[in-house]
Formats: C-alpha cells, structure tokens, sequence
C-alpha cells in the first residue's frame, strides 16, 4: 500500500474528545522515548508530522493523524517516565488507560518495545495488563539499527522467551528502524490486510 496523504488532525487529554467519526486507527503504545512518534513519521515518509525528541516525555497527549483520508495513525503519550512527578505519571497513565478501554475506532494497538534491551518488567506489566482487559496487540521492536544482527536476535529470542511464561502464543511482531526505514512494508502492508478486511 502506498500512502499519499498524511496529515495532522488533532490533540486530545480526554478520550472522550477525540474525533467522532468511525474511521478505524491505528495505535501506538510503549515507554517513553522508545520510538512512537519517529515510526509514525517513518511510516508516512513525513519528517516532523509527530513530534519526537531525544529527551523522554515528548508526546503528552493523544494525537490522530490522518491517513489517506481513510484512516488513522494515533501518536500515545508514552508510559514509565519517570521525572514527570506523580500527578503528571498519573495524568498520562489515565489518558493511555482510558483511550485503549473505551476508544471504539481503535483497530489494532501496536506495542513499542526497545530492540536494545533485555526484557523490562514496566513492558512485560504492560502487556499483561493488556491481556487483563482483553486487548489484542502486537509487538514493534524498535531501535533494530542500534545492534549488531546477533544481539538483536538475541534479545528478540529472550523476549520470546518471556513472554511465553505469561502467554500460551506469541502476538504478531515487527522489528522496525525508524532510522534506517526497515520493517515499514511488513507494517503497512499489515495495516492494509485489516482494513481491506473492515470493507
Ligand atoms: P515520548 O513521546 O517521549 O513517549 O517518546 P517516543 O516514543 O515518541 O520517542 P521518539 O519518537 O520521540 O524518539 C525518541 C528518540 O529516539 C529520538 O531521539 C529519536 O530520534 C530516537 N529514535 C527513534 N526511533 C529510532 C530508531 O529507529 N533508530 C535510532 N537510532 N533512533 C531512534
Ligand atoms: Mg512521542
């Protein structure tokens, strides 16, 4: 799927402000500083369309982006930063919380896991706090141009390894390079299968 048109519509603190119509989207999720808002431009080909920065705590709020007129891309908040003080730390968990309990248009969540790192407990709880509630997802290793091949296979096997001590199968994955545009066909073409699938 190509995509021609991607554009900025909003930003919301409340769920309940986000836009009306029932154009399905496509979240992404994951600790702060993990890559959310630099896929969201890889994706669309369009430097600076989400904000990102190399200090945590950039995005604060939900942000719809859309896609081709068709659909939407959803810029999250992340989760687990720490400096932001705890009314701040509460502020956003209950923005990331209530837009993936009581978001109808979401389509597909997309979990962002750091492709650097072992397997961090704050995603594992995430995760199984997605799986508490009933909410699907799949796993986008971010970050792949930051490891050698090995290291990067070893920690995906690990994280595979982690996960199912919790799950009985492993959700879809994606290893992706914001940096280097890998992983963006697998991604879209995926977005694609689910929405030819809605028609
Ligand atoms: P918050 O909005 O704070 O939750 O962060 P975020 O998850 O949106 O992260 P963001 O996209 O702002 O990226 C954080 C930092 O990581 C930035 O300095 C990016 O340039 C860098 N980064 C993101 N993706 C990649 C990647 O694939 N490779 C490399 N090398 N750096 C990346
Ligand atoms: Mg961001």
């Amino acid at each position: 799927m190509e995509i021609r048109k991607a554009e900025f519509v909003i930003s919301n603190s409340d769920v309940m402000k986000c836009p009306t119509d029932t154009r399905p989207e496509y979240a992404f999720i994951g600790r702060s500083n993990v890559g959310k808002s630099s896929l969201i431009n890889m994706i669309t080909n369009t430097k600076g369309l989400a904000m990102t920065s190399s200090k945590p705590g950039k995005t604060q709020l939900i942000n719809h982006f859309l896609i081709d007129d068709s659909w939407y891309l959803v810029d999250l908040p992340g989760y687990g930063y720490a400096q932001r003080g705890k009314t701040g730390r509460e502020n956003i968990r209950k923005i990331i919380e209530d837009y993936i309990m009581y978001r109808e248009q979401l389509t597909a969540l997309f979990v962002l896991i750091d492709s650097r790192h072992e397997p961090q407990q704050i995603d594992l709880e995430f995760m199984e706090w997605l799986g508490e509630n009933e909410v699907p997802f799949s796993i986008v290793f971010t970050k792949a141009d930051k490891n050698s091949f090995s290291r990067l296979k070893e920690n995906i096997e690990s994280y595979k390894a982690s996960l199912l001590e919790v799950w009985e199968e492993l959700p879809q994955m994606f290893i992706t390079s914001s940096e280097k545009k890998q992983g963006r066909e697998e991604l879209v073409d995926y977005i694609d299968a689910i929405n030819k699938s809605l028609k």
